[in-house]
């Protein structure tokens, strides 16, 4: 295993000036914004990055304009040593690890704001969160100034709406999403994963089990989301601790409710067990549906 000898920067100004070095010397920059408390989730993201790019930046910053008033912001995991230590692993150049009031210095006064991308899915029952990762996105963004930024199949809706935001303001840079690292389970890594049980991680497996159930179901023929939902539903509920918030089969780029499949469709799910909400999706290709 190679390890990079990463920078950890605190500062604007520092990543700035690291970025601004690297690409003095014609590299292309990548960049991978996560919250921390990572796994091999974000793990493939970087190394993807240092595949693709030449000097890769990590930010790690739990952003506090996206998280409800009621939401686990204070108890978000933070392990930056250990993160360091990922980072260095998968091909990290530099991680830019700032403190809340880097980010908002003074009271922040301009928001960004998705329109339609953010009203279902998640943004019924987070109302703001989105609003929070287009605005931190966007700082972010022109802080960093990359070619390329890497997300997450795993938030599907986020990265729609990022990718809706990119084009809409005129970003210069390029959106690509990797696939979703899972657990043996077929669990989705998650840094909320940390809060589960042992007895809790097993019933979650259930999520992805749906999703998959799902998917044979349209494999076999079926076509109507309805009957797939309730499907899924049975499946979840079978566990006794799985609290289903939604299951929606969805066009992928505007996230509207499909009806009758017929071409390629998003299944997304979020459930709670415990206190611990979790998400989950599937992208159904053409090759389904033949
Ligand atoms: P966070 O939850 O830390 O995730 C950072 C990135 O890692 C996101 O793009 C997310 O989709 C991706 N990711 C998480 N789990 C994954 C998995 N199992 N497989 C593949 N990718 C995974 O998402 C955020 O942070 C924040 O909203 C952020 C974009 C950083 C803005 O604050």
């Amino acid at each position: 295993m190679t390890m990079k000898n990463t920078v950890l920067v605190k500062t604007i100004t520092q990543v700035r000036k690291a970025v601004e070095a690297a690409k003095s010397s014609g590299k292309k920059i990548g960049f991978v914004p996560t919250m921390g408390a990572l796994h091999s989730g974000h793990g493939s993201l970087i190394e993807t990055a240092a595949r693709q790019c030449d000097f890769v930046v990590v930010s790690i910053f739990v952003n506090p304009t996206q998280f409800g008033p009621t939401e686990d912001l204070a108890k978000y995991p933070r392990t930056l040593d250990a993160d360091m230590e990922l980072c260095r692993q998968t091909g990290a150049d530099a991680v830019f690890a700032p403190e809340a009031n880097e980010m908002y210095s003074r009271e922040q006064l301009t928001w960004v704001d998705v329109e339609k991308l953010t009203t279902g899915l998640c943004g019924k029952s987070r109302p703001g969160h989105f609003r929070g990762v287009t605005t931190v996105c966007a700082k972010l963004f022109n802080i960093v100034c990359p070619h390329v930024a890497f997300f997450g199949q795993k938030d599907a809706q986020q990265a729609a709406i990022i990718k809706r935001m990119v084009i809409d303001l005129n970003f210069p840079l390029e959106i690509v999403i990797c696939p979703t690292v899972r657990e043996k389970s077929g669990l989705a890594m998650s840094s909320r994963n940390k809060y589960l049980s042992e007895s809790q991680r097993a019933d979650a497996g259930a999520i992805n089990q749906s999703l998959q159930a799902a998917c044979q179901a349209i494999i076999s023929g079926q076509r109507q989301s309805t009957a797939i939902i309730a499907l899924m539903r049975e499946i979840l509920d079978r566990t006794g601790v799985i609290e289903t918030e939604y299951i929606h089969i969805v066009d992928s780029e505007s996230l509207e409710d499909v009806d009758t499949i017929t071409r390629p469709v998003l299944i997304a799910v979020a459930a709670k067990i415990g206190a611990t909400r979790l998400i989950d999706n599937i992208l159904l290709d053409a090759q389904a549906l033949k």
